[in-house]
């Protein structure tokens, strides 16, 4: 079975190829158009631009990620229908409607939420997955614990009360001054800050709920970077310690409140997913204190494949087109 996946829930336009045989994921096409350049000048995406360049990217990512190939032995067409800016979700929506129109396919809708989950199971002897399974999606909108009893069967156990992790480092880079995505740089230059002398906070650590809170982080930098002098705030030294030291706030709070979830469930496994996953520290943290499955880093950012892996699971949620729609706030 074939199954096109196709993504515009944020900034990257994404169209990836699968080939499915004996529930083995083949992939043929992985395409990632990022716009982060044209967002970069302005620390973050304005849905209105993405929009825009999802509409001239979309034809130009669809023939390369069908290049070489009989587009009429795609099986399936899914499509990203939420979380996300709904500008950009409508934008692939409609794109991914026609298509089906044109070549005569069913679309099924996909949460991009439970695509960064089912990423995990590519090519993953499923019974080494041990279920009840908690998983911790971190992007750039989220920051959740899900209990997952059963693909598909989901219970949200906790999430961020005001910014997401990816946001909070997003919002830290712009701070900085250092641009846009802040996740990867600030993961750079964390590298190269070592230890950090600089104090700073980590929200709703001890609290029993499993609940986050990243405002008070970003705030907590924001003051900090204030109370400096010009001269020290733009020096490498404190853009590098600053860096090591909100990664690693970040990841105490992701790491403290994933492992007391995963005790007090009782849960068999723990799966990582989402743009926040890519981050190596905080990969090399978690698999120091309890084995985490996460997939390879170019499956925690957007991509398509994950949407199509997604819809895989649900080939059976086949819905009219005309009942699909953008849905910016889906839930799991
Ligand atoms: O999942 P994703 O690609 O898009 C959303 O669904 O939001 O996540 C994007 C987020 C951004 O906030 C970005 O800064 C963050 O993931 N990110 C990282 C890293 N790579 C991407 N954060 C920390 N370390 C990284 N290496
Ligand atoms: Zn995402």
């Amino acid at each position: 079975m074939k199954i096109l996946g196709i993504d515009t829930s944020c900034d990257d336009t994404c169209i990836a190829l699968l080939e499915v045989k004996d529930s083995h994921f083949k992939i043929l096409s992985n395409i990632v158009s990022s716009q982060a350049k044209l967002h970069a000048k302005y620390g973050g995406v304005y849905p209105f631009l993405a929009k825009r360049e999802h509409q001239k990217n979309l034809p130009l990512v669809f023939k390369k990620a069908v290049k070489g190939q009989d587009v009429s032995e795609i099986d399936l067409i899914s499509i990203t229908s939420g979380p996300g800016l709904e500008p950009c979700l409508w934008q692939g929506i409609n794109f991914a409607k026609d298509l089906a129109k044109k070549l005569r396919k069913p679309l099924i809708p996909v949460n991009h939420l439970e695509a960064h989950i089912l990423v995990n199971f590519i090519n993953q002897d499923r019974t080494s997955i041990k279920l009840p399974v908690l998983c911790l999606v971190v992007s750039g909108g989220h920051t959740q614990l899900i209990l997952m009893k059963a693909i598909g069967k989901y219970q949200l156990i906790g999430e961020t009360r005001d910014d997401a992790a990816g946001e909070c480092f997003d919002k830290v880079a712009r701070i900085l001054g250092l641009g846009y995505p802040g996740g990867p740089i600030i993961s750079k230059l964390a590298a190269k800050g070592k230890k950090s002398k600089i104090v700073l906070p980590r929200p709703m650590i001890n609290q029993k709920n499993y609940d986050f809170s990243f405002s008070g982080l970003k705030t907590a930098v924001l003051y900090n970077y204030r109370s400096q002098s010009p001269r020290i705030r733009k020096s490498k030294k404190y853009i590098q310690e600053m860096s090591f030291g909100v990664q690693q706030a970040i990841i105490d709070v992701l790491i403290n409140k994933t492992l007391k979830a995963a005790r007090d469930y009782r849960v068999k496994s723990v799966i990582l997913g989402g743009g926040v996953t890519a981050n190596n520290e905080l990969r090399k943290q978690f698999n120091k204190k309890f084995k985490v499955l996460v997939p390879s880093k170019i499956f925690c950012t957007d991509n398509a494949v994950m949407i199509g892996i997604a819809a895989f699971f649900h080939r059976t949620n086949i819905k009219p087109l005309k009942d699909i729609k953008a849905e910016a706030n889906l839930r799991i």
